[in-house]
């Protein structure tokens, strides 16, 4: 058959169509802020193939359609996803997960608390219009600090707490099993440990349940995590503390394991997977805890978002490092205006 190509174009005259493409795909990710860290997730996502629907957001125009423009010419590599960006929120409607990266970051030596109000104002801005288009989503708020902003996400959106998380401490738990499987010279996988917490200076670290094969290493070093322990492992949890601030001095910025982290919560929340991750969660009455605040304990999460808070058995030490964590949030919530 020779088409007439005056009256076909090329597309109708290469295809016949069986029937529409689907509108949705059901996966959508809006990323919000397309900074280091905004971009990191973004990547991780896409390149692991987490989702193929991803939504940018930022205020400056340009640089989130030249992001999004830089991501498309490698769709070649990463099984053709839909990568879509705007300054405008309608573009994000229907998205299953919104992950909020906007706002300022730590200059050198600043302490993530510092940026509570500022960031507090841009959310004030984000978390509506996020809200307006996609009134089904889940929010993963990664902007510092995280605890409080997670809570100002849950006040400002209205949604119900399983869905509204914060990134938290999943990444303070990837520095700490790094860092002890250094020591140990194992794989990261095969170290099993938590910090919890605040994801910053008050965090807790759970040394009375690090183990290897069931092996807890407190069995073998009593003193472990402790002032007493001559080995002084406690010097790994002032490690994760200063992890940040030890980037930020050397490169300006954190980026690339935060993106990992945020790209392994995604693919929890849109495999299904009921995966244990350390995330900010609404945190009263687990612990004896009493104020209304955000921080991290190990949760089950899943397409619904968090379905359960993991009970950990925590001695007294920790059991106050996390009540006074909590008081910590508690005193900086009380001054933010909403
Ligand atoms: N939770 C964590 O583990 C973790 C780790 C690293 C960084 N962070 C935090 O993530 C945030 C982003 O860090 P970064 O290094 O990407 O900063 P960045 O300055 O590189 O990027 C921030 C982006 O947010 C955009 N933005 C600002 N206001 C906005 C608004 N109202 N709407 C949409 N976009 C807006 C900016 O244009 C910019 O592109 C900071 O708060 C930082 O402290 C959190």
């Amino acid at each position: 058959m020779i088409h007439n190509i005056t009256k076909m174009c090329t597309k109708d005259a290469l295809f016949s169509m069986i029937s529409e493409p689907a509108a949705e795909t059901g996966n959508k990710v809006t990323v919000v802020g397309v900074g280091a860290v905004g971009m990191a997730c973004a990547f991780s996502i896409l390149s692991q193939g987490i989702s193929n629907d991803v939504c940018l957001v930022d205020v400056v125009t340009d640089k989130v359609m030249g992001e999004m423009m830089d991501l498309q010419h490698g769709s070649l590599f990463m099984n053709n996803p839909k990568i879509t960006a705007s300054s405008d929120y309608s573009i994000t409607a229907g998205s299953k997960l919104c992950i909020i990266t906007a706002g300022v970051r730590q200059k050198e030596g600043e302490s993530r608390l510092n940026l509570v109000q500022r960031n507090t104002d841009v959310l004030k801005f984000i978390i509506p219009n996020l809200i307006k288009y996609s009134p089904d989503t889940m929010l993963l708020v990664v902007s510092n600090p995280c605890d409080i902003l997670t809570y100002v996400a849950w006040k400002l959106s209205g949604l119900p707490k399983h869905r509204v998380f914060g990134s938290g401490t999943n990444l303070d738990t990837s520095r700490f099993r790094f860092l002890i499987s250094q020591r140990l010279g194992i794989s990261p996988t095969s170290v099993h440990g938590w910090i919890i917490g605040e994801h910053g200076d008050s965090s807790v670290p759970v040394w009375s349940g690090v183990n290897v094969a069931g092996v807890r290493l407190k069995e073998v070093n009593p003193a472990i995590g402790t002032e007493n322990d001559p080995e002084k492992w406690k010097q790994i949890h002032q490690d994760v503390i200063a992890a940040a601030y030890e980037v930020i001095k050397l490169k300006g910025y954190t980026s690339w394991a935060i993106g990992l982290s945020v790209a392994s919560i995604t693919q929890t929340i849109l495999k299904n997977g009921n995966n244990v991750h350390a995330l900010s969660t609404y945190v009263k009455g687990e612990h004896g805890l009493e104020h209304e605040v955000f921080l991290s304990l190990p949760v089950v999460l899943g397409e619904i978002g968090i379905s359960h808070i993991v009970t950990q058995k925590l001695n007294s030490s920790e059991h106050e490092a996390i009540l006074k964590s909590a008081t910590v949030m508690a005193e900086v919530q009380k001054d933010i205006s909403l």
